[in-house]
């Protein structure tokens, strides 16, 4: 137990994975979900005014009578597919939580509504020229290593048709803040693990390559697994090169 933990303790390598599944991993989907359905918390998605405002910017930038099929990367339960389905879009969303698909789904003969979710790693979609708008909403794209995001730019690049738009967001470095390191003990279980866990919290900065990890350390009886989530921090300048190599171009950074 010393030897594992310790290992986890010393700073992991640039974009290290989990040393265990996390947004499909079937204890923790289930809170994720939580998380994202609850209405006062940023935490898994932003909170419903800012779901609202963002799906009418997108919907203005790129209208759907122009702009008809709409790619939801990470679509999560669905809350943004939902608005973008109301405000008129063709809607396909893809998300590698089974639970949060499921639940979109179920939301789909709710409420009537017509949009085709797929259970994948977004890493591994294979479209040629088939939508208009593709979106990857909540800083998703700068928590992928440098070779995924390049992989995923390809993917999108091939997926829209000409013109096509690709909507993303990510932290800039005036987001950017300090390491910290505290732990604490859940005597009755909690977000990781329904049995008591001790969870060491730390956020680190890697300044040479602009990025911050968060990392949770996660202790039960059974043993301990790290889950990381990193975050890039892009200057406009950055961002715009990086998304150009792969041939986009007419690009608009919008800072909010
Ligand atoms: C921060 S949540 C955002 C969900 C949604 N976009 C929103 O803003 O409400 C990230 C989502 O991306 C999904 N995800 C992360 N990596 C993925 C991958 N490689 N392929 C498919 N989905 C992925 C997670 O399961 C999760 O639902």
């Amino acid at each position: 137990m010393f030897e594992e933990l310790s290992n986890f303790l010393a700073a992991p390598e640039l974009y290290a994975p989990s040393s265990a599944p996390f947004w499909d991993d079937e204890y923790i989907s289930k809170n994720m979900l939580k998380a994202h359905l609850d209405s006062n918390t940023d935490a898994a998605s932003r909170k419903p005014g800012f779901l609202d405002r963002s799906a009418n910017w997108i919907a203005k930038i790129a209208p759907p009578a122009q702009y008809t099929s709409l790619l939801d990367l990470g679509c999560g339960p669905g809350l943004y597919a939902e608005r973008f389905s109301a405000a008129g879009y063709s809607v396909t969303g893809v998300d590698f939580s089974r639970r949060s698909i499921g639940y979109a789904k179920e939301q789909t003969l709710l409420h009537g509504t017509n949009i085709d979710y797929h259970y994948q790693d977004y890493l591994t979609i294979d479209y040629t020229e088939q939508f208009d708008v593709i979106t990857l909403i909540y800083l998703d794209y700068a928590a992928l290593s440098d070779n995924h995001r390049l992989a995923l730019l390809k993917k999108v690049y091939q997926a829209l048709k000409p013109n096509g738009k690709f909507i993303f967001d990510v932290s800039t470095p005036i987001m950017r803040k300090g390491e910290m390191c505290s732990w604490k003990y859940y005597e009755n279980g909690g977000f990781f693990s329904e049995g008591p866990y001790i969870c060491l919290e730390s956020v680190r900065q890697y300044d040479e390559a602009s990025t911050k990890l968060s990392q949770y350390i996660v202790v039960t009886e059974d043993g301990v697994e790290c889950y990381c989530i990193w975050d890039r921090f892009f200057t406009k300048e950055a961002l715009l090169s990086e998304v150009q190599t792969v041939g986009f171009r007419c690009i608009d950074a919008t800072l909010l």
